[in-house]
Parts: C-alpha cells; sequence; structure tokens
C-alpha cells in the first residue's frame, strides 16, 4: 500500500509536520535501549493500535516489553477490557491505568517485577539483588508519560544528577528500587492510513496547529455516528433525521446551531463548532469514548 504523509495536514503548510527532535530521539532510543532492562511503553487507552508507533516496536523489540493503556478513565471500559485480552493472547504483558488524579500504580511495579522475573532471579544469585531495575518509559506525544512519570513517583521521586555522558535531552529518574528513563514523546514520519492519522490527531498527539480543525471535526463526526451515534443525539440534541444524514459537515452545522453558533446573517460559525467539538471528545464530555477496537482488521 502506498503511504501517505498525513493528510490532516493544513495544505502548503511550511511547518514541518515531524520535527527535528523526534528523530534525534528515535536515534537517542536505539543508542539507550541496551543500558535498560524493561520497556514500558504508553498506549492511548481510546486508540490502542494507532497509539503503538511502529519506530519504538522496532527499536525496543528483544527487550522485556509491558504495555499500559493510560487514560484508561477517559475509555470505554468494555472495549479496554478487550485490549487487555486481546494484547495478553498475544504474549504481551499489558495493563490499564489512569495517571491521572489517583496515586499508587502499584500494580505497575508489580507487572514490571513479574516481567523482569528471570533477570532478578540471576541478581540474586550474583549478590546483585540491589541493583536497580532500568525501565524506559516511551510514548507517542501526549500520551501521559510525565504524569505516569510523576505518579508512579510520588513524593519519592528524586531527579537524577546529570550523569557523565548523559546527552541533554533524555531524564533519568530514580524511585525506590527503579531507575526511570523518561524518553520524549515520538511519533513516525508516514503513516499508513488516515485513520492512524485521524486518531492521532483527535488525542492530541499531532499538533492542532498544523492541522484543519473542520476537517478533524468531520472525521471525528463521522467515527462517532458509527460508534456512539446515541451519545452524539444525547450531548447535542440532534434528531434522528439529523443524526443520518450522510454529509459530515451537514453534521456539523447542525452541532453548531444547536449551540447558538452563528455568524451575521444566520451562517453557522462551523470552525468554532469544530473546536467546541474536539475539545469536548477530548474532555469526555461525550462520555468515555474508544475508536479502537481489537477485533476490527
Ligand atoms: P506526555 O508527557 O506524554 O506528553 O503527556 P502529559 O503527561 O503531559 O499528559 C498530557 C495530557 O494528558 C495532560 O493534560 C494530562 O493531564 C493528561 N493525562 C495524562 N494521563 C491521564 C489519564 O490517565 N487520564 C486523563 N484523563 N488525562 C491524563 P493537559 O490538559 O495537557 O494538562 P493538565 O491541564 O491536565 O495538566
Amino acid at each position: 500500500m502506498e503511504q501517505s504523509t498525513n493528510k490532516l495536514q493544513a495544505p502548503g503548510a511550511s511547518i514541518q509536520w515531524f520535527p527535528g527532535h523526534m528523530t534525534k530521539t528515535l536515534r537517542l532510543m536505539e543508542r539507550e535501549i541496551r543500558n535498560v532492562d524493561v520497556v514500558l511503553q504508553l498506549l492511548d487507552a481510546r486508540i490502542p493500535r494507532s497509539s503503538l508507533n511502529p519506530e519504538i516496536a522496532r527499536i525496543t523489540a528483544g527487550k522485556p516489553h509491558l504495555y499500559l493503556l493510560n487514560k484508561a478513565d477517559l475509555a470505554d471500559p468494555d472495549v479496554t477490557a478487550q485490549w487487555l485480552a486481546y494484547f495478553r493472547r498475544g504474549g504481551d504483558a499489558c495493563l490499564a491505568v489512569t495517571s491521572k488524579g489517583r496515586g499508587g500504580l502499584q500494580n505497575v511495579k508489580k507487572a514490571i517485577e513479574a516481567e523482569l522475573a528471570e533477570l532478578l532471579a540471576r541478581r540474586a544469585e550474583k549478590g546483585m539483588a540491589g541493583a536497580k531495575r532500568r525501565v524506559m518509559v516511551v510514548g507517542i506525544p501526549n500520551v501521559g508519560k510525565s504524569t505516569f512519570i510523576n505518579s508512579f513517583a510520588g513524593s519519592a521521586r528524586a531527579k537524577a544528577a546529570d550523569r557523565p555522558g548523559v546527552t541533554r535531552g533524555k531524564q533519568w529518574v530514580t524511585v525506590g528500587d527503579f531507575d526511570l528513563l523518561d524518553m520524549p514523546g515520538v511519533l513516525w514520519k508516514k503513516f499508513d492510513s488516515q485513520r492512524v492519522a485521524g486518531n492521532l490527531a483527535f488525542i492530541g498527539s499531532i499538533r492542532d496547529e498544523i492541522l484543519d480543525i473542520e476537517s478533524l471535526a468531520m472525521s471525528l463526526l463521522g467515527e462517532m455516528r458509527e460508534m456512539y451515534p446515541d451519545r452524539l443525539a444525547e450531548r447535542y440534541r440532534l434528531s434522528t433525521e439529523e443524526l443520518s444524514q450522510e454529509d459530515d459537515y451537514a453534521l456539523l452545522e447542525a452541532i453548531g446551531r444547536r449551540r447558538g453558533m452563528l455568524m451575521s446573517g444566520g451562517m453557522v460559525n462551523t470552525e468554532r463548532a469544530a473546536i467546541m467539538l474536539v475539545d469536548e471528545f477530548r474532555g469526555a464530555k461525550l462520555g468515555r469514548i474508544s475508536l479502537e477496537r481489537p477485533d476490527e482488521a
């Protein structure tokens, strides 16, 4: 299949959507992977497949791996349960977490130790049981890495002093028995589907400034109409007729009209409506939503 760059990108925009620092991060990851014991990869629970960066998967293959479906509080709990079963069936350790607003994450510590059971046993035999577990924390931008690390660390957080040879842009954080290597969020250069690009944009992993907000809102409406029509109807008091029309632009207009977003002459301000819709989705005003299911191809 021919790969396409993100079509949601504003045409002719001079802004580079894949910034140079992401290339640097991938290189850094390639260098550092040999210095860690386990990889903790954060995925967005609402889009576990789209948020699984193939570049990260390539670089970290061969290391013990734990997936965290973060922002589980925003995702549909039944679908999250299906994803957990899906990853575990494939032999991957996976937990659903909510990094924001709750402490603890004790189950994550236990899961990391379970992944490292063999290594820890070997170390114990050599009298090195006290050695820190070195954990690389990776994920796409905005997936909640900083929030996770703060929450994981709790009050025990201690930033390790700069170590010799440590390159700028990477940071070790010591938390009890763990040394966490906090990697900047990174995307990949080409998306092999428009759907993946859209999903990443909906959750705010691609900077909004380079997106056409009305196109984004219309794609989101397309997804929502298919998967959660009742939520849309309820939130924006849409009639069955309005909801079933094929035209996503007309639907955006209907939503804007309901919210009184009118310009002079009675035209709907669809840009304002689009911003509002995307914000409300991100803020879970439309309820807990999962945009991907494991049984989809
Ligand atoms: P990053 O380091 O991976 O880029 O992500 P970061 O931790 O900065 O989190 C990005 C946004 O996601 C933040 O919201 C953060 O609060 C939110 N977030 C992280 N984990 C969770 C979670 O488990 N559940 C929910 N609901 N939100 C989460 P923000 O609006 O950018 O900042 P703030 O106003 O919340 O501080």
